[in-house]
């Protein structure tokens, strides 16, 4: 194994998309950020330096962090941000883990522009479960901002509104060819007419759900959030934020140039997206010398940014490929609602009011609306002593009862604020049920759990059954994952062991949801002995 180290230097430049220059924050002046690649099994130090004006920490999405919540990187949770001036250094080792992840800003909306791809590599000689093409490319789905990231951060943070800003969906960087002033820089894939690529594609956007598809090809599925699934032949998939999909592509077509597009699903602020979709090329070399073809490439068809039964079959369709069995014996059950909800202000003409009839918008977990610590972090606080910071008394189940996916009564619609956390024992079999509220609105949750790779075992419509639906869950070949789509008025049953001491963040991967509160923390204790236990904090960790 290896230690690879590398220098993130966070810094403002300007960057042009749209015919329209902004200054964007990104590390090493790259949009998108940096790829790592490394094998299972390496170690890492990468010092990030804050060159940039605002506070930021670094979140390496999916690497598990096995006892060492240190180098996790949200803000708060597990650190301090590193302060403008300041610097730290993420020292983590791979293990057990292969495939594709991403990295991101971990801090406020910061991660609309500072983001990138983690490729994990099998340990040298290690096979793969399916045939390795040669070639590999990376797409990173995102998003562009009509106005400097910055002033949606302060929009976000100052009047808890959605930042509805977002004037393009992007690949690598790129809008693409579809939207005025930016086709020359669209991205292109070349690939030999009957070679097989694999694509790794991550869905680094800010708030948006996407669906992905390649003209006259069919992909197959051979992983999902760094763990491999059986193979699925698909024509579309939907990518949540903080998602990854690999895929295996044969260029099995005529030769020619064929669009890979992804367009919107899901979320309040399709109405300004429905038409408008990013695309990358994927060409065929030599394409031009086959006389037939046109010169535009061919646009594949897109599911309707509302289709749900589209989205959900193709997330309940993948099949696992894990070694590790799941357990059947589930220790600590856990039943979450998770949504929206509206706050009423004191003030409703506060620039904050921007929510129905003087409210602002809010989003929950079993109706808490998490509110992160400013003066220390949560890890901090607690392998420090510090008391006062949180409290341990999340609610396992929802405080009051209703018909969750039902028309739900104003006077339910009302989260309470608070810093509560949920305590594991190292070791515990854990099962969490995410049940989507049709409170404000209806909409699928990407939720996604630091520090665990995690088993999903069912899914469905409607109001979880606790007397029927496990039952009918896949303890056979559930797949894993990381990050999971509530359905929309629906829910989905996931498992995992509580083997990783530390304090573990739980929330909506919509970066508008997190910051309206829709999240929580796990507290797994130490085990017995060091090896089961949270390692010391480096010296360098932050101070708030
Ligand atoms: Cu990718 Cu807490 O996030």
């Amino acid at each position: 194994a290896e230690t690879h180290y590398h220098q993130f230097v966070v810094q403002t430049v300007p960057v042009k998309r749209l015919c329209k220059t902004h200054n964007i924050l990104t590390v090493n002046g790259q949009f998108p950020g940096p790829t790592i690649e490394a094998r299972d099994g390496d170690s890492l130090a990468i010092k990030v330096v804050n060159a940039g004006p605002y506070n930021i920490s670094i979140h390496w999405h999916g690497l598990r962090m096995l006892r060492n919540p240190w180098a996790d990187g949200p803000s708060y949770v597990t650190q301090c941000p590193i302060q403008p001036g300041g610097s730290y250094t993420y020292r983590f080792t791979i293990q057990n883990q292969e495939g594709t992840l991403w990295w991101h800003a971990h801090t406020s909306f910061l991660r609309a522009t500072v983001y990138g791809a983690f490729i994990i590599y099998p340990k040298l000689g290690s096979p793969y479960p399916f045939s390795m093409p040669k070639r590999e490319f990376t797409l990173l789905l995102g998003e562009w901002f009509d106005r400097d990231p910055m002033l949606l951060l302060r929009q976000a943070q100052f009047t808890g509104a959605a930042p509805n800003t977002s004037i393009a969906y992007t690949i690598n960087g790129q809008p693409g060819d579809l939207y005025g002033c930016s086709s020359r820089e669209t991205i292109r894939v070349a690939v030999d007419a009957g070679e097989t690529i694999l694509l790794r594609i991550i869905n680094s956007a800010l708030n948006q759900e996407l669906f992905f598809s390649i003209a006259n090809h069919m992909m197959i599925v051979v992983g999902m959030d760094a763990a491999y699934t059986k193979p699925l032949t698909t024509g579309v998939l939907m990518i949540g934020p903080g998602q990854t999909i690999n895929v295996l592509v044969s260029a099995d077509q005529t030769p020619g140039r064929y669009y890979m597009a992804a367009r919107a699903y899901q979320t309040a602020q399709n109405a300004a997206f429905d038409n408008t979709t990013t695309t990358a090329i994927l060409e065929y070399k030599n394409w031009n010398k086959q006389k037939r073809q046109s010169s535009t490439p061919i646009l594949p068809a897109l599911p309707a940014f509302n289709d749900t039964a589209t989205s959900t079959a193709f997330t309940a369709g993948i099949r696992g490929l894990s070694k590790i069995k799941v357990f059947t014996n589930v220790d600590v059950n856990l039943f979450f609602t998770v949504g929206l909800g509206l706050i009423n202000c004191t003030n409703p003409n506060s620039p904050r009011c921007q929510g129905p009839n003087g409210t602002r918008f809010a989003a929950s977990i079993n109706n808490v609306s998490f509110v992160l610590p400013r003066t220390t972090s949560l890890n901090q606080a607690y392998y420090q002593g510090i008391p006062g910071v949180f409290t341990t008394d999340f609610p396992p189940v929802p405080p009051i009862q209703f018909n969750y996916t039902g028309n739900v009564p104003r006077g339910l619609w009302t989260p309470s604020r608070g810093t509560k956390l949920i305590k594991l024992k190292y070791g515990s079999n854990v099962q969490i049920v995410l049940q989507d509220t049709n409170i404000v609105s209806t909409e699928d949750h990407p939720m996604h759990v630091h520090g665990f790779h995690f088993f999903v075992v069912g899914s469905g419509f409607g109001n979880f059954n606790p007397a029927t639906d496990p039952a009918r869950f896949n303890l056979n070949d559930p797949p894993v994952r990381n990050t999971i789509g509530t359905p929309p008025g629906g829910w989905v049953a996931i498992r995992f062991k509580a083997d990783n001491p530390g304090i573990w963040f739980l929330h909506c991967h919509i970066d508008s949801h997190l910051n309206w509160g829709l999240a929580t923390a796990l507290l797994v204790e130490n085990g017995v002995g060091p090896s089961q236990s949270v390692i010391p904090p480096p010296a360098d960790l932050p101070q708030c």
